[in-house]
């Protein structure tokens, strides 16, 4: 198919210009202005549009298996519901049962994964140390999954303890990978979940109260020592607090490659959402919870700063019915919340729009530093000369209101409910196919590209 988007304003990481794109098969073929049409193209107008790089959301859970029954969206909901939004590629997680090798998870993720309709990738979480592990995160890596994930919460089920986690560090770190880490301190978490439901503190309100900043940072602060001990780059996942973000910062200062990331319900949404009653509560029970008015300043600041590099979603939702579970105890409540499909419309409404933010920021954060940092870039996170034709033009002045009822994610709530925001990903583009046109998903979409790194 050949392309050509005329009179946008084309939006990369450092600079906007106004500007024609020529788009030959895949890849962008021409930048320029007043590029000659041609019968033989597809022209769009995008005069008074913003034409940015597709999204990259580099932390998604589609269908993760709980307790409460999978994730609600599906690889194939999900990543429609990211497409509307205007992301094309999703980072999902592998994560392996406890005794199954990490490589046999990969693959089964990887089928699993087959009806994904945006481009898809996988970080790989080592859940325990076996004789065999290292062999398997080198296997991982030579087969182009690069970044392995690990949690300091969740000890019951996926979280490793220090001596598995230095092993993790020292091992990715000499093959020259990426370690991605859940910042919380698991054992203290779980001790006092255990405390509060002994004192029948049962009711989501304590949720928060179990997972204070002060854990968060305490582990965020063990892994930048671990990590500096075994020279390993480090990335910390869901970034919810400013005690975490000023340990972060001292690191980078020193020059210790930390990256970090926060998600949208941590800029947008504060920790008055846990009083009332369950079924006005439970949809916020996610880990690290919602907290301060002062975080979410502090967090605007570090994006401005550069100490935060990355806005992901950590998109993982749960119905009502999977929420339910945790009635008369709020550890049984599934944790986590949807929002792939809303992760740029709200940076634009509440960053861009009130000037938190620059859109060339918005872009960065949301695409180039993504690309970046899991080794996707120059094909990917810039509208440039042969880059990959992933490309978004992003209607500015659309005005909608955020609803479960009319959303694309497979879930009956949504945090963002009642949120009015501006601007939309119009049409887009995904390896050089027109998959929504006019806000309309086109039919027969082709499948996505399982990316290797
Ligand atoms: O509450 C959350 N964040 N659920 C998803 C899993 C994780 O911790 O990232
Ligand atoms: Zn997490
Ligand atoms: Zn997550």
């Amino acid at each position: 198919m050949k392309i050509l988007i005329k009179n946008g304003t084309l939006v990369n990481a450092d600079k906007s210009i106004i500007a024609d794109i020529l788009i030959i098969d895949k890849k962008i073929l021409k930048i320029a202005s007043n590029i000659p049409t041609s019968d033989e193209y597809k022209i769009i107008d995008a005069k008074d549009k913003y034409v940015i790089p597709g999204g990259i959301d580099p932390h998604v859970h589609m269908q993760l298996p709980t307790p409460a029954g999978p994730s609600s969206d599906s690889f194939y909901t999900g990543s429609k519901a990211a497409i509307f939004g205007g992301t094309t590629t999703l980072i999902d997680f592998v994560t392996p049962t406890r005794g199954q090798s990490l490589t046999d998870a990969l693959q089964k993720r990887i089928d699993e994964a087959k009806d994904t309709i945006t481009n898809y990738s996988f970080h790989v979480s080592p859940v325990e140390w076996r004789n065999s592990t290292k062999s398997e995160i080198q296997d991982c890596f030579t087969k182009g999954f690069p970044s392995f994930k690990v949690y300091l919460a969740y000890k019951n089920t996926v979280g490793l303890n220090d001596k598995e986690f230095k092993q993790v560090l020292q091992t990715v770190g000499k093959i020259g990978g990426l370690v991605t880490i859940h910042c919380e301190l698991g054992d203290e978490i779980e001790e006092s979940r255990n405390k509060l439901i002994s004192q029948n503190k049962t009711s989501v309100e304590f949720h928060p109260v179990s997972r204070p900043a002060e854990k968060e940072a305490k582990a965020v602060e063990k892994a930048i020592k671990f990590a500096a001990k075994h020279n390993c780059p480090i990335y910390i996942v869901h970034v919810s607090s400013e005690l975490s973000l000023n340990l972060i910062k001292k690191a980078q200062d020193k020059g210790q490659t930390v990256y970090a990331e926060t998600c949208p319900h941590y800029l947008l949404l504060d920790d008055s959402k846990y009083s009332g009653s369950f079924d006005k509560t439970a949809a916020f029970v996610l880990s690290p919870p919602l907290r301060k008015k002062s975080d979410q300043d502090a967090l605007w600041n570090a994006i401005n700063q550069n100490t935060i590099q990355t806005l992901g979603t950590d998109h993982c939702p749960f119905n009502f019915s999977q929420k339910k579970i945790g009635l008369n105890d709020f550890t049984k409540i599934p944790n986590g919340a949807g929002g792939v499909e809303h992760r740029i419309e709200l940076l634009f409404t509440f960053g861009v729009l009130t000037n938190k933010i620059s859109i060339n920021k918005l872009v960065d954060i949301t695409s180039t530093q993504v690309a970046k940092t899991f080794g996707l870039f120059p094909k990917k996170g810039i509208i440039t000369k042969g880059a990959d034709a992933d490309i978004v033009i992003w209607n500015p002045k659309t005005e909608r209101t955020i609803s479960s009822k009319t959303h694309h994610q497979n879930c009956d709530c949504n945090i963002f409910e009642g949120f009015k925001i501006k601007g939309q990903a119009e049409t887009i583009i995904r390896g050089g196919e027109i998959i929504v046109k006019d806000t309309k998903l086109s039919n027969n979409i082709s499948k996505g590209k399982l990316l290797t790194r």
